[in-house]
């Protein structure tokens, strides 16, 4: 038996024996629809300097070079389609194993596969919020430059993305429900986080010091690598399709 048959077979028993299962999930779960990371080979924050384009400090500075690099990502996002590992969670959110499901992406693809109970604790890309009056809208196109950066409907002031940036508080709704999953949870699986940005990377410590169970998949050795109760080093894709396979 290969170790991701034993692994993933591993995963299945706790899944099923698992009475409030949260899945925590980072960038990597959506490498594999064509949407960079940040760190790790071919990360974002090895191109362009994050304090540049993702701080309150930048979009001052220059509001245009900051809405150009967010409508590049979003034309990517628009382009992607939710992965197998996407699926398969909703999957499991509809077998009642996954109660929920706390994303520190912005670019909707749980919704887009079907996942109901999604905290975005760093806001959507697919939304923009306007700087004066505080309006928020759904983007549904990809900006050309001329209509950077953009403005309110409402009151024509500069609008911003509607995510968290370096140095922002995490919205306080999304906040308290992450905690609150994290600590009902008996069991967590996290997928695609180097777990280096806080709050959010410690917010599995929480379900771990109630006794509380991880699995960590992960494309390399991560924080929780030396925690988890088992570790896939190895795609998100390839670990869904084998567990699928035997939850099923
Ligand atoms: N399958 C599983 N894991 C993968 C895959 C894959 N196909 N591809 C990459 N990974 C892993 C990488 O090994 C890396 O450890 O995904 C992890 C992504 O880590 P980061 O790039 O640090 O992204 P993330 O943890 O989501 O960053 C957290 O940082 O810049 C901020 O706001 C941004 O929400 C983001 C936060």
């Amino acid at each position: 038996m290969s170790s991701l048959d034993s692994i993933a077979r591993e995963a299945s028993r706790l899944l099923r024996e698992s009475k409030y299962a949260v899945v925590f999930t980072g960038s990597g779960i959506s490498a594999e629809a064509g949407i960079p990371t940040f760190r790790g080979k071919d990360g974002l924050w090895n191109k362009y300097r994050p304090e540049e384009l993702a701080t309150p400090a930048a979009f001052a500075t220059n509001p245009l070079r900051v809405w150009k690099w967010y409508a590049w990502r979003i034309g990517l996002v628009l382009r992607a389609q939710p992965t197998i590992a996407h699926r398969a969670i909703a999957e499991l959110e509809e077998m009642g194993i996954v109660k929920a499901v706390v994303t520190q992406n912005v670019d909707g693809l749980h919704q887009r596969a079907g996942s109901k109970n999604v905290i975005e604790l760093h806001g959507s890309i697919m939304r923009a919020r306007c700087t004066e009056c505080g309006y928020k809208w759904q983007i549904e196109r990809q900006q050309s430059d001329e209509e950077l950066p953009l403005r309110c409907p409402k009151c024509n002031a500069l609008a911003r993305p509607d995510v968290v940036w370096f140095g922002e508080p995490l919205p306080s709704d999304a906040l308290y429900a992450a905690y609150r999953e994290f600590s009902k949870a008996d069991l967590v699986v996290i997928v695609g986080t180097s777990g280096v940005v806080e709050p959010a990377g410690s917010m599995p410590l929480i379900t771990l010091r109630n006794g509380g169970k991880l699995i960590n998949v992960n494309l390399e050795r991560n924080r929780y690598s030396g925690i988890a109760t088992i570790s896939y080093h190895g795609k998100s894709s390839e670990f869904f399709k084998k567990l699928m396979s035997l939850m099923r």
